[in-house]
């Protein structure tokens, strides 16, 4: 069976709770594009709880997170953890994003407990990995992806359970990307090192591209093998764009 791609918008440190009325004309555009590809928005945590109802009983468009603590509670001041997020009505976590692993100096470690702790409260994980431009320049790409691969996914890893997005870190949010030749051969490596690790599992687990994907390069993108969705930063603030990615499938 084809798998069913996932079209995943992650909102990153934008929206008030006036972005209801963008939210509300996504779900409501959802239904045109859900014969073909699921749909998630990950809005920052303030406003889950909102969207999260007026999605309920979507079958179309979900809400997920953007990261999450490892630990079900505790003196964790400021932290939230994934109990709460399902709590809220997440679906979904993103863990292990690249500006999470830059910018709060997560490990693969951490990126893997949170996985696990997604998993914990019975949502599903998206892990990010991806190489940097001084990576990428050193011919390094595949090897980083493999040992990001290797740390952060944990062993119980299923085509239910997890969701990989690869996001080169230099092609997000800087209108660049890289080949349709490169996504593939990139997709292609995550793929057999999926398949070797989890076997059957392996070769149903949706793998998202990420960077820079915008309506106007969404149907290359898609396309590519192995490419089973994407997430979306900036175009998936806007329901036209979103919406629009959603439908080059
Ligand atoms: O999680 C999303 C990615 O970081 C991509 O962001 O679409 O703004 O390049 P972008």
């Amino acid at each position: 069976d084809a798998i069913r791609p996932l079209i995943a918008g992650n909102w990153k440190m934008n929206g008030l709770r006036a972005s209801a009325a963008e939210f509300e004309a996504m779900l409501a555009g959802a239904a045109k594009v859900a014969a073909k590809a699921d749909l998630l928005v990950c809005p920052p945590a303030t406003l889950i709880a909102a969207f999260a109802d007026k999605a309920r009983g979507s079958k179309n468009l979900k809400v997920g997170a953007q990261d999450c603590h490892q630990k079900a509670s505790g003196a964790n001041t400021g932290d939230i953890s994934a109990e709460m997020l399902a709590d809220a009505g997440a679906s979904a976590i993103i863990v292990g994003h690249s500006e999470r692993r830059a910018d709060h100096g997560e490990s693969d470690f951490l990126v893997r407990a949170k996985a696990e702790a997604a998993w914990r409260a019975g949502l599903t994980a998206i892990v990010c990995i991806g190489e940097t431009q001084h990576q990428r320049d050193a011919g390094q790409t595949l090897d980083i992806c493999r040992g990001q691969l290797n740390l952060s996914l944990p062993p119980a890893a299923t085509s239910g359970n997890l969701v990989v997005a690869y996001e080169p870190v230099w092609a997000i949010g800087t209108g660049l990307t890289p080949t349709v030749g490169d996504v593939e051969q990139v997709h292609r490596f995550i793929r057999e090192f999926l398949i070797a690790k989890f076997n059957g599992e392996g070769a149903r687990m949706r793998l998202l591209y990420g960077g820079s994907v915008k309506p106007s390069n969404a149907a290359e993108l898609m396309a590519v093998a192995n490419v089973n969705g994407a997430l979306i930063g900036g175009a998936s603030l806007k329901a036209a764009d979103f919406l629009a990615i959603a439908g080059s499938y």
